[in-house]
């Protein structure tokens, strides 16, 4: 077989050129060409494979559906995530900042697990011949697949087991492969079959068929395409960890997104005890599900109850804050919404740390052009407290209020929330569910809330005045008088 070859191919057009050029020859895109492998077979030869016999086209009802067999992690915010466990020759990404505990999290999930499968199969005995439900393969023979293995490109495997002390795993059975050459680790993967692998990074594994260094966008692409076709051949199901860098030296997971099957997001303030972790895609169960996670010295535990972590604590009201009813997933979360609208230069300054920026920009023409409260001089700041991000306009009431009320320095009610999405034309829309949303916070001690007039409960909620609105103008109104 002739061996590999390099080329540069272009992110625009698709077009190759033997050797790295600025531009592409064939788009004349600047920057655009990527260092990959050029496969040995060359395209004439397989000119005739489209003429060749394909699979057969079926009728859709005829396929026999199946239902995805699952391990679960043993961590009950990470399965939710997940969709349920992991998936049999399914492929995770997790990405995060450096440092937030993507190292910590895989580790006990892959000891739970290795435990977990020790107890199945020691309870379903050598001779009994039972079933063991995790990954589907049945009772396995003795060099059969099986095990969890932990790749580390990062740390040796000394600091991996520095670690697991510390994360009280101290007679783990979790196999550790201290190595960063992927042909080294799928030789390895091979050999062990193990039911999950763990490859962190994904940024530290280079290929000896390109000259690239590791971490280089065509690196991480091709070492991630071969680990995802090992996965699939194998029926491993292997968890890449990317780092989220800022622009330049590394590859973000970002360019991988598309190959895998989940893709998990960690969010939250890596100063703060609480993290989150967020599904982004996931083929094997819903997105926008979060899993949240507190940082302990003896690792990452779940929080079942997550509902209040993300409000700061005020004796009193103070001028500039909102709390807010977000739905992430299936469970309601209340977090602070908090602004500093302050004198400005010239040219004034709005920053967001966790909501959208331009989200921000549209709000504060609303406020202005339907509620007379002009922020043209000011600078705006707007914060999510405790680093959880904010995608869904239901943001939009709380943080119009909280910039009204750091405008005016006067704080908003005593246990007051509000949630609902505005429009250009100054009308406020109702948030999905919003009957659940005021039910937790009712069940946290609110007392006041403002809300769109479709999210207006039928019968009233014990202990709650809601003041249903349907625009920004009353909804200022209710908190002026
Ligand atoms: P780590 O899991 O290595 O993060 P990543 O792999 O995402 O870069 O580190 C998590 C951080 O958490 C690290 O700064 C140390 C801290 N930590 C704890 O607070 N408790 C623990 O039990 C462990 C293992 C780490
Ligand atoms: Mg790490």
């Amino acid at each position: 077989m002739a061996k590999d070859k390099t080329i540069y191919t272009c992110n625009e057009c698709g077009g190759t050129s033997p050797k790295w050029l600025g531009k592409c020859p064939h788009c004349s895109a600047w920057n655009t060409l990527i260092e990959s492998v050029a496969s040995s077979d060359s395209p004439a030869k397989n000119r005739f494979a489209s003429l060749a016999k394909t699979a057969e086209v079926t009728v859709l009802s005829d396929i026999e559906a199946q239902d995805v067999e699952r391990t679960p992690t043993g961590h009950e915010e990470l399965d939710r995530v997940l969709g349920g466990g992991m998936v049999e020759g399914g492929v995770v990404l997790i990405g995060g900042d450096p440092g937030i505990g993507k190292s910590t999290l895989l580790l006990q999930a892959l000891d739970s697990m290795e435990r977990a499968s020790r107890n199945t199969r020691s309870a379903a005995g050598p001779s009994q011949g039972a079933k063991v439900p995790s990954g589907g393969s049945g009772p396995r023979a003795a060099g059969e697949r099986g095990g969890f293995l932990y790749v580390t490109g990062e740390e040796s495997g000394a600091q991996v087991a520095l670690r697991s002390r510390r994360l009280g795993l101290d007679h783990s059975q979790v196999k550790v492969l201290a190595e960063i050459q992927l042909e080294k680790i799928l030789a390895t993967l091979e050999a062990n079959r193990p039911d999950v692998a763990v490859i962190d990074s994904i940024q530290t594994v280079y290929s000896e068929q390109l000259t690239s260094a590791p971490g280089s966008v065509a690196q991480v692409r091709e070492c991630a395409a071969h680990l995802t076709r090992a996965a699939k051949a194998s029926g491993t199901a292997i968890v890449l960890v990317g780092h989220v860098t800022k622009e330049g030296a590394l590859a973000g997971p970002r360019v991988l997104e598309h190959m895998v099957d989940t893709v998990l997001y960690f969010e939250g303030d890596t100063h703060s005890q609480f993290r989150l972790v967020r599904a982004i895609k996931n083929r094997f169960g819903a997105v926008n599900e979060i899993g949240v996670f507190a940082m302990t010295e003896k690792g990452l535990k779940g929080v079942s109850n997550p509902s209040a972590i993300f409000l700061s604590q005020h004796a009193e009201p103070v001028p500039g804050s909102c709390v807010m009813v977000t739905l992430e997933g299936t469970r309601p979360l209340l977090v602070e919404i908090q602004a500093l609208v302050d004198m400005g230069g010239p040219s004034p300054r709005r920053l967001s740390v966790g909501l959208d920026k331009d989200r921000l920009a549209m709000l504060l023409a609303v406020l202005h052009r339907h509620a007379g409260v002009a922020c043209m001089d000011q600078d705006v700041f707007i914060n999510a407290v405790g680093g959880v991000r904010i995608g869904e306009p239901a943001a939009d009431l709380a943080v119009m209020l909280s910039i009204t009320s750091s405008l005016r320095g006067k704080p908003l009610p005593k246990g007051f929330i509000a949630f609902g999405e505005v429009g250009l034309a100054g009308e406020v829309r109702p948030a999905p569910r919003g009957q659940e949303r005021l039910k937790e916070a009712a069940k946290l001690g609110f007392t006041m809330a403002v809300v769109p007039k479709a999210n207006a409960p039928k019968k009233p909620i014990e202990g709650m005045t809601i003041h249903a609105v349907e625009r920004v103008e009353e909804a200022m109104n209710v908190v002026r008088g």
